[in-house]
């Protein structure tokens, strides 16, 4: 099903690359100079000392905060990955932008709306707006408007944010939205340096003046109409001169997030809580089929137009009865990745949210396919790293809005501390996986006990028990007392546990 959907999706994107030689140019990987290489272009990327990151610098807007982990630190470069932390005030607008790389967003807390802009899709938005309030028929007559699908967002989603496309955000809550966007600027979909660059649509990017300081910059504040002429682009887009000067937001201090007065009037939720989720089942059961009103409008326009136009860009990662592993006694771990959530396809990301209880322990792994950016939700845990020299490159502790990037490859070993530990790790692949050292599926079940005995000149029962006693664990470990005997490493039994 999901292959099927997913080369249904493909043979649209052609079509739309076909269609339009600039969307073209921007997706295009086979003319990326950066395409596939992710190592730092001269430097040397040696990674071998990680550090837990806390944003560097603030920036403040009218109704919120960007706050930016250093992106000329190694790690980022090398990673090449970008990340920000930012806290959107209650009627707060993100204003719209796009980005040169793709990123996703973790919504840690709050709800809103988001809106995205596919290039060349219809606006499918105004009918199912008066379908949900017959009561205000009269107010919709009047501001007649069709616009693009509008998402809800909440607390535990991932938001899909891909290259060049427009987003803006809304926090239609009470309380303020606060949100981590990991970028990764050497992806494919980047053809410009790989570096994060934001196309505002409105507003200013305080963040250059700020950051850079100076006039080097000058340019980068603005938005993307502020560079045009006014009489040629009030005649391109049909309006007075007045109104081309406010496009291009000349004497606008407000920033980035901007404060919306009575709040977006447009801007209800349309569904329950427990309805978006009903819908996310079907969703998760049925890949790219669309509801039922969407569909009578899309037929309409183009039949190809489906699972590009209506693409669902956010997916809850939070909720518990989507978790891939659930250990009662030490946690559980949930995964979405282009498979479960087809817009990564489109980003080529993924992510993994992680819920340790106390003093549980996560299966010792590597990434296979990725780079890892582990931001901590909540709790604490000690967390120890090692490269192929075996050299310890982490040993220290994660605190809550911290950040780790791990290395593709590179061992990881975590431990909750007593209040737990809760992260969200974004990935570099939309079908990242990783290979775990014991417990169930791992390494070390996977080899004979003769090369496990040898190896580590061991007896057989002990090799036994090394790939026997996690063997039913997956994903979190729970706890063992210090006093509790290790069969087949203690004095007491050379038996193996028993399954
Ligand atoms: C993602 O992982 C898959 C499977 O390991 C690999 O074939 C693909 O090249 C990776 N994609 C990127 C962009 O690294
Ligand atoms: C094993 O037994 C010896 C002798 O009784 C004792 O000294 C040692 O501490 C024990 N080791 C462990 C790991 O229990």
């Amino acid at each position: 099903m999901a292959t099927i959907v997913f080369s249904r999706f493909s043979i649209y994107f052609c079509v739309l690359l076909l269609c339009h030689g600039s969307m073209a140019q921007l997706f295009n990987p086979s003319t990326n100079p950066w395409h596939s290489s992710r190592q730092g272009s001269s430097r040397e990327c040696r990674f071998d000392r990680l550090q837990a990151f806390e944003p560097l610098r603030k920036v403040r807007s009218e109704a919120g905060v960007t706050e930016y982990f250093d992106e000329k630190n190694e790690l980022f470069q090398c990673t090449g990955t970008f990340v920000i932390r930012r806290v959107i005030q209650p009627q707060g607008l993100l204003v719209p932008r796009y980005t040169n790389a793709p990123g996703l967003v973790y919504i840690i807390q709050g709800r809103g709306s988001i809106g995205l802009a596919f290039p060349g899709c219809p606006a499918t938005y105004q009918q199912q707006f008066q379908q949900f309030l017959p009561q205000e028929q009269t107010q919709s007559q009047k501001f007649r408007d069709e616009h693009q699908k509008i998402h809800q967002f909440r607390q535990g989603d991932i938001v899909a944010l891909p290259a060049g496309v427009a987003h803006w955000f809304y926090n239609d809550g009470d309380a303020p939205v606060v949100a981590v966007y990991v970028y990764d600027v050497k992806n494919s979909a980047n053809q410009l340096e790989p570096r994060q660059r934001e196309f505002l649509l409105g507003g200013n990017n305080m963040r250059a003046q700020q950051v850079y300081g100076s006039s080097a910059e000058q340019h980068s504040r603005q938005n993307i109409f502020s560079g045009f002429g006014v009489e040629i682009l009030s005649e391109a887009l049909g309006i007075s001169t007045v109104t081309t000067k406010r496009l291009q937001s000349q004497n606008d201090q407000r920033g980035e997030i901007i404060h919306v007065k009575n709040g977006l009037q447009f801007l209800k939720p349309t569904l329950t809580q427990q309805q978006e989720q009903a819908q996310e089942q079907a969703q998760a059961q049925y890949q790219g089929v669309q509801y039922s009103e969407q569909q009578q409008t899309s037929s309409r326009w183009n039949g190809l137009d489906e699972n590009f136009c209506t693409i669902k860009a956010r997916m809850n990662i939070e909720n518990p009865s989507r978790a891939d592993t659930y250990n009662p006694r030490a946690g559980r771990t949930t995964s979405l990745n282009s498979q479960k959530f087809p817009i990564l396809n489109l980003v080529q990301m993924s992510a993994t949210r992680v819920n340790l209880y106390q003093n549980a322990i996560l299966s010792p792994f590597w990434n296979v396919n990725a780079h890892s950016l582990v931001y901590t939700i909540q709790g604490r845990a000690r967390v120890q790293v090692v490269s192929n020299f075996g050299k310890t490159v982490f040993d220290g502790e994660l605190r809550l809005g911290q950040l780790l990037i791990i290395p593709q490859h590179y061992v990881v070993l975590k431990k909750a501390q007593r209040e737990g530990f809760q992260y969200i790790a974004i990935k570099t692949n939309a079908s990242a996986f990783v290979s775990q050292l014991v417990g169930k599926n791992s390494v070390f079940r996977s080899l004979p006990v003769d090369v496990i005995a040898n190896v580590y000149r061991i007896s057989r029962d002990q090799a036994r028990s090394l790939k026997n006693n996690r063997g039913e664990e997956h994903g979190a470990f729970a706890p063992r007392s210090q006093q509790q005997s290790y069969p087949g490493f203690s004095n007491e039994s050379e038996s193996e546990t028993s399954e």
